[in-house]
């Protein structure tokens, strides 16, 4: 197979939801029909269960899981797929944000009972920004949940995107009877089973009388009315509108029972983007390019703590990546060849020669990458990387034994490149203070800086509201504000400016008063 079709043929994605709306159970169904798993249960959850917040060994030992579960690729059909899997825990938002920049596409799973949830809104955010391509899989029919309908309008509402179902339940709890297949145009019929596909019966002309055999007199009519419903109140379905990520095609069904899972599966593969062009600073880069390109969105550090190594994970942007290849390092302007690149297959880890578009390859690495770190064939090429947002928790990190300060300054940085939280430099006193988006991540660092840097920290509490980036065409308003908010003044890591806000209000009247102003909630702008 030549390069153009291998590329084509690849469907690199992420499925991401609230915790509990069966993320875990999903990935594990669709490993199933690709034949990389042959039982359920084999997908270890990857999540520290939100019990045992402080369980260190839980931390540690979800570190050993997600390395094997953080790409999970497999065969289906004739496509290639690659599920990106992204941390559980809400306290790791910002590792999710970062894997979504290393996806074409994204599944949203939705508890059917529950609707929108909280992480699934912040998450849907980062892809509107990058205007991803999503498909929601409403999950839990087997249980009562809320109205079809109702789902449908909350999805739209509280995710801003145009909804159009592809499959469409036929009741729910237990008196769920199955989904029709809009997409296909066939019945499927509820058995529940953790383990097998049930089979799915072909079914065009939904007046025929045959359906009344099927599920009852009933519930036939109810469909019919549905149906008619959604076909009057949806647009039709149209893939460019869906690849534009403006509107997400809808698939219900129960992911414990295996059951409205390979609907969705058949349809992502058929609908869902190949890998698709990236921007560059210095150009769009497609992935049919023959030249390698690609950068680095994870990093794993330190798995075993006695040896000081890390896994670089690279999103392959354009043409093949080949294992003993010189490759430049864009950053630090230097070549480099890699003898044991990895990818992932299933949960195996295995070295691989080489890796298309749309792959993902791990680089064994001893710090010399960075989140965001571009690796080209040899052309200057930056990827942009995922913009930070900006944190909800902010602290103070002090040095808590005089002796160490050099591994505290170290640690801190490589935790930072790692992308473990943000550090901000307060102009005014030259205090460090770090930026987190959950409680956990504080502790995170503080225990690894002890077991892996051998510093100690302390963390010291600060009143802050937002960290938010600033611009002005005018650089003497900006220069103006930067003076009258001096003790507010922060760089980040890239020394970009940055105004901490201590409460809303304080935020509001900046920006009333400095109107030449912008006022950034992320890094990208
Ligand atoms: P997550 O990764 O999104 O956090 O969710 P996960 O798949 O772990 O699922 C959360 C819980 O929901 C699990 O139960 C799982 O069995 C259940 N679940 C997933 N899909 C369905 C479904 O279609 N129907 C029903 N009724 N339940 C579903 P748990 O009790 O938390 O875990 P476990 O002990 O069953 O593993």
């Amino acid at each position: 197979m030549g390069l153009s079709d291998e590329i084509l043929r690849r469907r690199t994605f992420a499925i991401i939801s609230h915790p509990d709306a069966g993320k875990t159970t999903l990935t594990e169904k669709l490993l199933l029909f690709g034949g990389a798993i042959h039982v359920a249960g084999a997908v270890k959850s990857n999540k520290i269960k939100k019990t045992a917040t402080s369980d260190w060994m839980e931390i540690e030992k979800q570190r050993g899981i997600s390395v094997a579960t953080s790409v999970m690729g497999f065969e289906y059909r004739d496509f290639k797929i690659n599920i990106l899997d992204t941390p559980g825990h809400q306290d790791f938002a910002e590792d999710t944000f970062r894997t979504l920049t290393a996806v074409d596409s994204v599944i949203i799973v939705i508890d059917a009972a529950k609707g929108v949830e909280t992480q699934t809104r912040k998450l849907m955010q980062v892809c509107r920004m990058r205007k991803t391509p999503v498909m929601v899989f409403i999950n839990k029919m087997d249980r009562e949940g809320k109205d079809p309908f109702d789902l449908l309008d909350e999805v739209e509402q509280e995710l801003q995107i145009g909804v159009r179902p592809l499959s469409w339940p036929i009741n729910m709890g237990y008196s769920f009877k199955g989904v029709y297949n809009i997409y296909k145009e066939d019945l499927n019929l509820y058995t529940p089973n953790k383990q097998t596909v049930s089979e799915t019966i072909a079914f065009k002309d939904l007046n025929s009388k045959e359906l009344e055999d099927y599920i009852g007199a009933k519930d036939a009519a109810k469909l019919r009315e549905d149906l008619d419903l959604v076909a009057g109140v949806y647009p039709d379905f149209d893939r460019e509108e869906y690849l534009k990520g403006e509107m997400a095609p809808v698939f219900f069904g129960s992911a414990l029972n295996t059951f409205g899972v390979k609907e969705l599966l058949d349809c992502f593969v058929e609908i869902a983007p190949s890998p698709r062009p990236v921007q560059a600073q210095e150009r769009l880069v497609d992935p049919q390019e023959e030249a390698f390109s690609g950068f680095v969105f994870k990093i794993h550090a330190n798995m075993d703590p006695n040896h000081r190594s890390c896994i670089a994970f690279v999103k392959v942007c354009s043409g093949k990546f080949e294992r003993n290849v010189n490759y430049k390092h864009v950053r630090q302007g230097k070549m480099m060849k890699f003898s044991a690149p990895t990818a992932f297959m299933a949960q195996k880890k295995e070295t691989v020669d080489e890796a298309y578009a749309g792959d993902i390859v791990g680089l064994p690495d001893t710090g010399n990458f960075k989140i965001g770190d571009s690796l080209t064939a040899g052309e200057d090429i930056h990827f942009k990387g995922l913009p930070s947002f900006s944190p909800e928790m902010f602290k103070y990190i002090e040095n808590a034994d005089p002796m160490k300060q050099k591994q505290l300054q170290k640690g801190i940085d490589q935790l930072m490149d790692e992308g473990v939280a943000q550090l901000f430099v307060n102009q005014f006193n030259g205090r460090k203070i770090i930026g987190t988006v959950g409680q956990l991540q504080f502790e995170v660092i503080q225990y690894r800086l002890l077991h892996e840097y051998s510093a100690q920290c302390r963390w010291e509490p600060i009143r802050l509201y937002k960290a938010c980036w600033v611009e002005s065409d005018d650089p003497k308003e900006l220069d103006n504000f930067k003076k009258r908010k001096y003790q507010y003044m922060a760089r980040d890591k890239e020394g970009r400016d940055v105004f901490l806000a201590d409460s809303a209000y304080v935020l509001q009247m900046a920006q009333e008063d400095f109107k030449a102003i912008r006022f950034h909630f992320s890094s990208e702008f």
